[in-house]
């Protein structure tokens, strides 16, 4: 099995991407990298997602790009064959779990509940994405879970910003925060590479 601390200690923040053209996956990664942010995680929720993944793993190498919204095994599996470095699910069944945990990749599953913690603490992983974070109950729901099980590093995502992050980021059991708030869609549709640099350069300095 792989170990995702390498992954969670890229950046203290994980750009949550969506991307709908292509064509928009090389400079955007650039965008982000430019900006001191080296790690992508895609979301599988348009067609041409596996495109871009694959353009962003062969084209911008400085990017550890792992894909996420991972609901089913052959998602996982069209993943790993077009490039991903690691695989990310909002939640997790048994079966997608043991598919992903059999790739050789580092995976991070998404929880939102102590019981859901320990079944995948069970599998022997120590490290989540926790989701929808705010939803869910934000860094107070985070800071009591540290209480009984401490040893769980979590990717809190889901409603979480540039002004909100240090509040999770202080947290001894977040290891990094997730978030789309560095890729606007309207930073996208207009290509302007320039702002999301800017986003991704105020997030690398987050303190964690
Ligand atoms: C995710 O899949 O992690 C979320 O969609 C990202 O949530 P956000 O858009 O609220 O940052």
């Amino acid at each position: 099995m792989a170990d995702a601390s390498a992954v969670l200690n890229v950046s203290p923040v994980i750009p949550v991407v969506t991307i709908d053209e292509p064509q928009d996956a090389v400079p955007l990664a650039r965008a982000l990298a430019d900006g001191g942010v080296k790690i992508i995680e895609l979301t599988l929720r348009t067609e041409s997602a596996l495109t871009s993944l694959k353009l962003i793993a062969t084209e911008v190498p400085e990017i550890l790009v792992g894909a996420g919204t991972i609901l089913t095994p052959a998602q996982a599996d069209a993943a790993v064959a077009a490039g991903a470095r690691f695989l990310v699910s909002p939640g997790v069944t048994p079966a997608l779990l043991s598919s992903m945990l059999a790739l050789d990749v580092p995976v991070l599953p998404g929880v939102a509940t102590v019981g859901e913690v320990m079944a995948v603490l069970e599998q022997g992983l120590d490290t989540m994405k926790f989701f929808p974070a705010g939803p869910a109950g934000g860094p107070g729901y985070l800071s009591a879970i540290g209480a009984p099980i401490p040893h769980v590093r979590f990717c809190p995502t889901g409603g979480i910003s540039l002004a909100t992050a240090p509040d999770y980021l202080k947290l001894p059991n977040v290891a990094c925060v997730g978030g789309s708030w560095l890729t606007p869609a309207a930073a996208v549709a207009a290509k302007d590479w320039a702002r999301i640099r800017v986003l991704a350069s105020e997030a690398a300095r987050l303190g964690r």
